[in-house]
């Protein structure tokens, strides 16, 4: 069995010279990356850098695409889309609950996401915020080690994106899984997270620590270092 140390210090994803291909193009060349057990990561990167392919990759969903190099994650991982993906047909518990069994949970997890009260609501009668939350309890019930995001906010107007940031890192800090967050938002990425990697040319080509005590003059440089490394210049936005 592993020591108590062990368990603290090993990582949850551990990725080494992943390598992803469509056809004979390489989209991921070669990546190396751990995240430690417990870290909030957020991913950006332009439009078609890799990101979802990166994401399909640890979430083990990659059957189309030919790679190479090693990859060790959790076992309990769960994904949330931009879509919500709920199924129309089921009623708001009964979607968080899919494949597990412990209505209690479920009802909690409901909860949790402030959706209390609507467990018996269809899909249809949901916001798209709403919608995202039930996304969440889903995901929350399955009690993952890791989480991954991809664009989870992406759809959803600018209030109740800002809500919803509160409610997943409440979320991750009453829970603590692993977060792998897809986002192509750099003000989104440093709200969250620990710690952001620019995705380019199939590589991680900056690592950036947040320290979330940093104070306004700090932010402003994480910003324009992402925005560096994504070659958006500031004046132009
Ligand atoms: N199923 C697929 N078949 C062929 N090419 C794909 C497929 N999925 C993604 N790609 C290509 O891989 C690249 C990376 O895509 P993706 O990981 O979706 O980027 P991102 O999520 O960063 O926008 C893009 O050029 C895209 O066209
Ligand atoms: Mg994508």
């Amino acid at each position: 069995m592993a020591t108590h140390t062990e368990q603290l210090t090993r990582p949850a994803v551990r990725l080494r010279g992943l390598t992803r291909s469509f056809d004979r193009r390489t989209v991921l060349d070669g990546i190396d990356l751990d995240i430690p057990a417990g870290q909030f990561v957020a991913l950006l990167g332009h439009s078609g850098s890799g990101k979802s392919t990166l994401l399909r990759a640890i979430a083990g969903l990659d059957h189309q695409v030919t790679g190479s190099g090693r990859l060790t994650a959790p076992e309990r991982i769960s994904v949330v889309f931009q879509d919500s993906r709920l199924l129309p047909w089921r009623r708001v518990l009964d979607n968080v609950l899919l494949g597990t069994d412990g209505e209690e949970k479920g009802r909690a997890a409901l909860e949790e996401v402030g959706l209390g009260g609507r467990e018996r609501a269809w899909p249809s009668e949901l916001s798209g915020g709403e919608a995202q939350r039930a996304a969440l309890a889903r995901s929350l019930v399955r009690e993952p080690e890791l989480l991954l995001a991809d664009e989870p906010f992406g759809a959803l107007d600018a209030l109740t994106r800002i809500k919803m940031y509160a409610l997943l890192r409440e979320l991750w800090e009453r829970h603590r899984p692993s977060v792998l967050l897809v986002t192509h938002d750099v003000d989104e990425a440093i709200v969250l997270a620990d710690r952001v990697l620019v995705l380019e040319e199939g590589r991680i080509g900056l690592d950036l620590a947040i320290d979330r005590d940093a104070g306004a003059d700090a932010r402003g440089e994480y910003r324009s270092r992402l925005l560096a490394a994504l070659g958006v210049t500031e004046d132009l936005r």
